[in-house]
């Protein structure tokens, strides 16, 4: 089971836990979450296992404040202008992300923007004295509601994380507005803890909204796809094919491959999800016109991969 500790005594804790890449449920001042290092791929792959999420949905980063911020994403005159107005606070801003900005690939889901927010109270002192951004889902299993209080957090996952912070019942309730921001345009992904008028006023802009309406999280986003068509589960690969293989045994024909890069030698499932994202863009990037990918096995974090490997998979409109 989880230890349990005060907010006033987990601090040292936490962040040896969280250094060692472990998973551990914080308060936040919107609902708890599931942290780990936003800059270690087998710790944020952890998340996904505690969660029991079977997709890989891109995670909010969430920083101590604007220099750790800036190291990571490009702000424009208007994103800081809402940063200075909203943070610490309830607002999520989806921005360019910086190259070599140590975040993992993981987080984003292979995408080139990041969802960065920088939270109040003990989540912000642990990023602080972590001195690395820690990347946090809401602390539910998948399907269930966002934990506003460590008991729930308990209730729902204290079998599979080693600690939880109780800093009482979170303040806002809800989770946090996420805002969408490029030049001269901002886009109401999720509604939130900030209102969609405050931000408005600051701003001095509307908010764009989907046309469809409010849509699900984690339906919003336009997923990373790579130029190349995925040919799964493949036994035997053929000339000219670069390969994405998975475990020590290789598909037959595996020298007609222009490149391989393996997501775990050894059958790893948490590193083969740590390294999904990577690999892909790689072999992407080595300008074969098909990935041929290996079987993953279905169970624990083999149904997320599986299910990303099934829409990079899929047919795409012109
Ligand atoms: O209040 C909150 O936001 C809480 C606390 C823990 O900070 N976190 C939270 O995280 O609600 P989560 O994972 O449950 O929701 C994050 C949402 C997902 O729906 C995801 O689709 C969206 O953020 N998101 C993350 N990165 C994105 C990106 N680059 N572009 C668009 N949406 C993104
Ligand atoms: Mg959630």
């Amino acid at each position: 089971m989880a230890e349990i500790l005060p907010e006033s005594e987990a601090l040292q804790r936490a962040v040896e836990l969280l250094g060692a890449g472990a998973v551990v449920a914080i308060p936040t001042e919107t609902v708890y979450g599931l942290s780990a290092d936003a800059t270690n791929g087998e710790a944020v792959a952890r998340i996904y296992e505690a969660k029991g999420r079977p997709r890989f949905n891109p995670l909010i980063a969430h920083v101590a404040d604007m220099e750790m911020a800036g190291k990571i994403a490009v702000f424009n005159p208007l994103a800081r202008k809402l940063a200075d107005a909203f943070w610490p606070g309830p607002l999520t801003m989806v921005l360019p992300q910086r190259e070599g900005s140590g975040i993992h690939p993981l987080v984003t889901a292979g995408l080139d923007t990041i969802a960065l927010r920088c939270p109040k109270g003990f989540a912000t002192r642990a990023i602080a004295a972590l001195g690395r951004p820690l990347a946090a889902p809401s602390a539910n299993s998948s399907g269930r509601i966002s934990a506003t209080t460590a008991a729930a957090v308990e209730a729902d996952l204290g079998t599979r994380i080693p600690l939880i912070v109780d800093g009482g019942a979170t303040a806002v309730g809800l989770e946090s507005t996420i805002l969408k921001v490029e030049d001269g345009r901002l886009t109401l992904l999720r509604p939130g803890g900030v209102a969609a008028g405050d931000i408005e006023r600051v701003a001095g802009l509307s908010l764009a909204r989907g046309a469809k309406g409010i849509q699900a999280p984690g339906m919003l986003v336009s997923h990373y796809a790579p130029q190349a068509s995925l040919r799964l589960n493949v036994d035997e690969v053929r000339g000219g094919e670069a390969l994405l293989a998975f475990g020590p045994r290789r598909a037959t024909g595996v020298d007609k491959a222009v490149v391989v890069r393996n997501l775990s030698e050894s059958g790893d499932l948490r590193e083969a999800a740590a390294n999904l994202f990577s690999h892909l863009l790689a072999l992407d990037g080595a300008g074969a016109a098909i990935i041929a990918v290996e079987p993953v096995p279905l169970a624990g974090l083999g149904e997320a991969i599986n299910d990303r490997l099934a829409r990079a998979a899929a047919p795409r409109d012109a």
